[in-house]
């Protein structure tokens, strides 16, 4: 009983370390820093143009895959491969690392908007 105790801790203890928590204070200040506010505004709720999507509240997992897919296509990865091809955000990613995406993406999903109603 011991030993299997202790073999489900030993397993417990390498998934939490292969799992990257997220770090809010980290991604806020990432956002703020890599120039992010300059189209999205500061609150991410904000934009200053309807052509810059509202980032705050929109669902965690679907913001990096979002960022990721504009990564790939900075790469030119082949288009199988779910690129997404701007510009814009293409010149954007170049500056982020895979923890900055990570953790941008999971602080931008606590802020309010009317995108994050159905958690209110
Ligand atoms: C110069 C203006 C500008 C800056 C600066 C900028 N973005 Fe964007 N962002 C855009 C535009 C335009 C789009 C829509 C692109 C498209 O149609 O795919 C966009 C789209 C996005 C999306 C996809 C949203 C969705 O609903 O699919 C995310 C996520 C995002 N930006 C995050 C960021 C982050 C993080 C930064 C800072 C590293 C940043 N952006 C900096 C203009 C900008």
């Amino acid at each position: 009983m011991k030993q299997v105790s202790l073999m489900l801790s030993g397993m417990v203890l390498a998934i939490s370390g292969v799992a990257h928590a997220a770090d809010l204070v980290a991604g806020k200040a990432a956002f703020e820093t890599k120039g992010c506010v300059a189209c999205h505004g500061a609150d991410a709720a904000s934009s200053v143009a309807p052509m810059y999507p509202i980032l705050a509240g929109q669902h965690e997992d679907y913001l990096k895959h979002a960022l990721n897919a504009y990564a790939r296509g900075a790469r030119n990865a082949p288009a199988s491969s779910n690129i997404r091809k701007n510009p814009i955000m293409a010149v954007q990613v170049q500056n982020l690392s895979a923890e900055d995406i990570v953790n941008i993406s999971a602080w931008l999903a606590t802020l309010p908007s009317d995108l994050s109603n159905k958690r209110q």
